[in-house]
């Protein structure tokens, strides 16, 4: 055995987090002068193994239900998940070698279904119209009738979500803008990445304006995000957190995309659009007050698992 090689296990492991730290460049241009005086940074979480920020949540909750043994030796990890925490369990699994079960809506994209088939995971359909919340009714019917083979992870209510984030995004925005950070924007799906990254950026400098980004109606093409006022709460979510939200169109979402795409030669995710254009918003408004402003957001994946949506054809 050559000592110096890892196993593969260990190795994604090591792999998630430390995602560069991006500067979009020239989104202000319409702000003239006042714009030079703001940053945009993107947290490039689609460099992660599986591919978006939720390896962060997965591998956090993967390790503390391992540490405790309520998976492994056949026993097997079951959750509701719209897409990339399925992907991220789903490679874990298939790695460290435990079972994985999904429950999803059967309307997620074709990609995503690719992706959870190639790593092997078992997936239970639930109908689209009852969307996420659909899922997590199942999971948590399954899991109720089956305790002794499942481990219901709950990324919705699991502790390790948010604690992923508070120990690892937050570190990283905070070393990545020397403490210069002024701004923290995030969408919220299960709101871990927001609770946690803001817990942390808050110790470090109770100054930091944290705020929050949601879809602006129930009905809406922000995969992954959840408009919170029509959902089932996640446990962790704690909205006093937040200095404030914002409400995001999603054709304004898909504009971005195309936009950062046709312009910028960067192809993210919906969700990350959505930050973007979320963050452009803030910028708008400290340019207006005639302020300086360091902007983070986090970019959750990348444009791949999206690209047999219509909206990218579309002329602006
Ligand atoms: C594409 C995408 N964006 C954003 C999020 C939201 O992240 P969080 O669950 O940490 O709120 C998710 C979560 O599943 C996601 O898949």
């Amino acid at each position: 055995m050559i000592t110096t090689v890892k196993p593969l296990g260990s190795t994604l492991m090591e792999r998630i987090g430390n995602t560069p730290l991006i500067r979009l460049e020239g989104l202000l241009a319409h702000l003239g002068e006042a714009g030079q005086e703001i940053q945009i940074l993107g947290k490039a979480e689609w460099a992660n193994p599986g591919g978006s920020v939720k390896d962060r949540a997965a591998s956090a909750i993967v390790s503390d239900a391992l540490k405790r043994g309520v998976i492994g030796n056949g026993k097997g990890l079951l959750d509701a998940t719209s897409g990339n925490t399925g992907i991220a369990y789903a490679m874990l699994g298939a790695a460290l070698g435990f079972p994985v079960t999904l429950c999803m809506p059967s309307n997620v994209s074709p990609e995503r279904k690719k992706y959870l088939a190639a790593y092997g995971a078992e997936i239970v359909w639930t109908s689209p119209a009852d969307g996420s919340d659909g899922a997590i009714r199942k999971a948590r019917a399954m899991s109720a009738a089956e305790p002794d083979r499942y481990y219901y992870a709950d990324q919705y209510s699991n502790e390790e979500n948010w604690r992923a984030h508070y120990r690892t995004t937050a570190e990283e925005i905070w070393r990545q803008t020397e403490g210069q950070v002024t701004h923290f924007v995030a969408g919220l799906g299960t709101s871990g990445t927001f609770m946690g990254t803001t817990r942390r950026l808050k110790e470090l400098n109770p100054a930091v304006q944290c705020l929050s980004m949601q879809p602006d109606s129930a009905f809406n093409g922000l995969e992954g995000l959840k408009h919170m006022a029509t959902a089932i709460v996640p446990k962790i979510y704690d909205p006093s957190l937040a200095d404030g939200n914002i409400d995001m169109d999603t054709e304004v979402a898909y504009k971005t995309a195309r936009m950062l795409g046709r312009r910028h030669g960067l192809l993210v995710g919906i969700s990350a659009a959505a930050a973007v254009a979320a963050a452009v918003e803030v910028a708008e408004r400290e340019a207006g007050a005639g302020r300086e402003a360091v902007i983070v957001t986090i970019l959750p994946d990348a444009a791949e698992k999206y690209m047999s949506d219509r909206f990218w054809q579309e002329q602006d």
